[in-house]
């Protein structure tokens, strides 16, 4: 077991299943002392049973279970102050609680057929009309949408700049935000949304600007005609957010290691598990980045595979 001076402080959103999950456990199996955090407390209890039970050499003091809904700005401060209170500072924090705002009707195929089209469109850098061969439609309402952006980007931001303060304390304060790479600006035809995400004078009130337009233009119908990604769309433009700000605060906390990660097609359950990798393979390069040695990349997007490769 580390000593006092060693340990080093983790917190996981949305680690109550999935991918989170699976960092919290590779986490604390390298020591990390994890906060699994879960906006629901009785699945945020019982994913920790369940990682105790299935991995005997992690122990019952290496993880600990707080509540957080990264949309509610009273839990984030009470994490803030649980933590405080009982570590006294945080050394890696991994934003990882995520939601589509997209929901399917009828077959999931559809599912696997759209991300395959947007492979193609975005490897070939040109945006393709999407029209599914199979009869499942896949359904995005405002209501998902701002879900999307709120739990993705606004979610991401409210934790930083929550526990901030704690991770100031560390010796080498980490950040880890789980995005993805639907957030490519090769799917954002909107050439104003891209200009903004790619400029080197970004700030948050201009990314907050494109989320805000986006959403306007799906209460006015006006996505196809102001060229907002014909799907996914939240999802491309929450995550493309998130990026932006991860190379915004990477430049504001020069001493912090801050990068975004996709951690590739992942078997859970906001894929309808049609993902290629185990939960465990998708956990790999997040960790990898949270645990970056000092001197570390920051301000950086990585895929799973270039973040692997990585020293
Ligand atoms: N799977 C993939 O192929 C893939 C690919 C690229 C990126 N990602 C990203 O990876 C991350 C993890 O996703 P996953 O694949 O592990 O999906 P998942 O199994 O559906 O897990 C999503 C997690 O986020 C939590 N969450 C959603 N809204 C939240 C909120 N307001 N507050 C706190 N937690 C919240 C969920 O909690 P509940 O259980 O309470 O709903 C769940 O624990 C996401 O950011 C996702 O966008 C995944």
């Amino acid at each position: 077991m580390a000593d006092t001076f060693t340990q080093r402080y983790a917190l996981v959103t949305g680690a109550n299943k999935g991918i989170g999950f699976e960092i919290c456990r590779q986490l604390a199996s390298k020591g990390m002392k994890v906060i699994l955090a879960s906006r629901n407390e009785k699945r945020g209890i019982e994913a920790r049973e369940r990682l105790l039970k299935e991995s005997r050499s992690i122990s019952d003091d290496d993880v600990v279970f707080h509540q957080l809904d990264v949309a509610d700005p009273a839990s984030a401060v009470a994490v803030a102050h649980f933590i405080e209170t009982k570590f006294g500072r945080l050394d890696i924090l991994v934003n990882n609680a995520g939601f589509t705002g997209v929901a399917i009707e009828g077959d999931i195929s559809v599912y696997q057929e759209c991300l395959e089209a947007n492979i193609i469109a975005a490897q070939g850098g040109q945006a393709h009309p999407f029209h599914p061969k199979t009869t499942g439609r896949l359904i995005e309402t405002l209501e998902g949408s701002k879900e999307c952006i709120e739990t993705n980007y606004y979610g991401t931001k409210r934790i930083t700049e929550t526990l901030i303060p704690l991770l100031q304390k560390s010796d080498s304060p980490t950040i880890v935000n789980v995005s993805s790479t639907f957030s490519t600006l090769l799917l954002q035809p909107n050439e104003w949304a891209k200009g903004v995400f790619s400029s080197n004078s970004l700030n948050e009130g201009k990314v907050e600007e494109v989320l805000h337009e986006f959403l306007k233009d799906f209460i006015d119908g006006k996505l196809q005609q102001n060229h907002w990604p014909p799907n996914f769309a939240a999802y491309k433009v929450s995550k493309a957010a998130v990026n932006a700000y991860t190379r915004i605060i990477a430049r504001k906390y020069p001493s912090f290691c801050i990068n975004s990660v996709c951690p590739g097609f992942v078997r859970t359950d906001i894929c309808y598990n049609l993902g290629v990798l185990s939960e465990a393979e998708g956990a790999e390069a997040p960790v990898k980045l949270a645990l970056l040695p000092d001197g570390g990349p920051s301000g950086s997007f990585f895929s799973r595979e270039e973040a692997l490769s990585l020293y």
